[in-house]
């Protein structure tokens, strides 16, 4: 019989290696990223660590492999995916005149295509009847205005978009997402140090850390939150309240 794992996308930094640390006590988990070698020094802060497995996929270079090369690499490996969390992102900010195509396309292959294709093989009939919980790492920003975040917000709203739906179309499989505010990892440390620390400072509850975000991924893929699905919720320490 297969292996069950969590697969979880942008396991090798931020939201992600927090995600798979939190997770790695209770699961066997496939950790998914562009780089082995960060994929690695994540696998190392885990739990268990003999028991998961690593998948590399640079899902904007090799858009065209996501699905065969997910495919082949369950197969291979006899697993089944009960649980996936795509936290795999990137924002790329800059105002709309400056956007070239090629741009937009790698912010919508990372931060959505991404998932429709994973998805996809996630639903074949030799993984369907696995999965029970997906959880989209969105962001506040593609429900709030932000100068520059354009591409990025629109491709965070798609994300929101397809977890109304598929909450439908997908029960009793549950689908939610989980919208951040400015989170402390190497995403926010790549925008001036001025303008995040000024908005640490306006957030009711202060700085955001990759835990926050990790315990309640947790939350949404345990039985506690049977009762959840098609919601995109704020975890935010009130961000979205300024
Ligand atoms: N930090 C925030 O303030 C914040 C706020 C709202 C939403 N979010 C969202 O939270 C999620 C995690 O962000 P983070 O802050 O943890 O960012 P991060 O530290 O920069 O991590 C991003 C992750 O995405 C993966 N990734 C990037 N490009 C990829 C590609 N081409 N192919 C495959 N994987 C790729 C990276 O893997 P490699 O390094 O291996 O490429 C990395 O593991 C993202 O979806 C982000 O949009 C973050």
């Amino acid at each position: 019989m297969a292996t069950c794992y969590t697969l979880i996308t942008g396991a090798s930094s931020g939201i992600g290696a927090a995600c798979a640390k939190l997770l790695s006590t209770q699961s066997r988990l496939i950790l998914c990223g562009s780089n082995r070698e960060r994929l690695e020094q994540s696998l190392a802060q885990c739990a268990q660590q003999e028991k998961h497995l690593l998948w590399v996929c640079d899902f904007d270079a090799q858009f065209d492999e996501v699905f065969d090369g997910l495919s082949a690499f369950l197969k291979d490996n006899d697993a089944v995916v009960d649980n996936y969390v795509h936290c795999a992102g990137l924002t790329r900010i800059l105002p709309l005149k400056d956007f070239t195509p090629t741009y937009t396309k790698t912010v919508f292959q990372v931060n959505f295509f991404s998932i429709v294709e994973i998805l996809r093989v996630l639903l074949k009939r030799m993984n369907q009847k696995a999965l029970r919980n997906v959880v989209l790492i969105s962001a506040l920003v593609s429900q709030r205005g932000d100068r520059g975040n354009a591409i990025y917000a629109a491709s965070k709203g798609a994300v929101n978009g397809m977890v109304y739906s598929l909450a439908q179309e997908l029960a009793p499989i549950r689908i939610n997402a989980v919208m951040p505010g400015l989170v402390n990892t190497p995403m926010a440390q790549r925008t001036p140090e001025e303008f995040r620390e000024k908005i640490w400072a306006k957030i009711p509850l202060g700085k955001g850390e990759p835990e926050d975000i990790a315990n309640y991924v947790a939350f949404l893929l345990s039985d506690k939150a049977r009762w959840i699905t098609g919601q995109t919720i704020f975890v935010d320490g009130g961000q979205s309240t300024l």
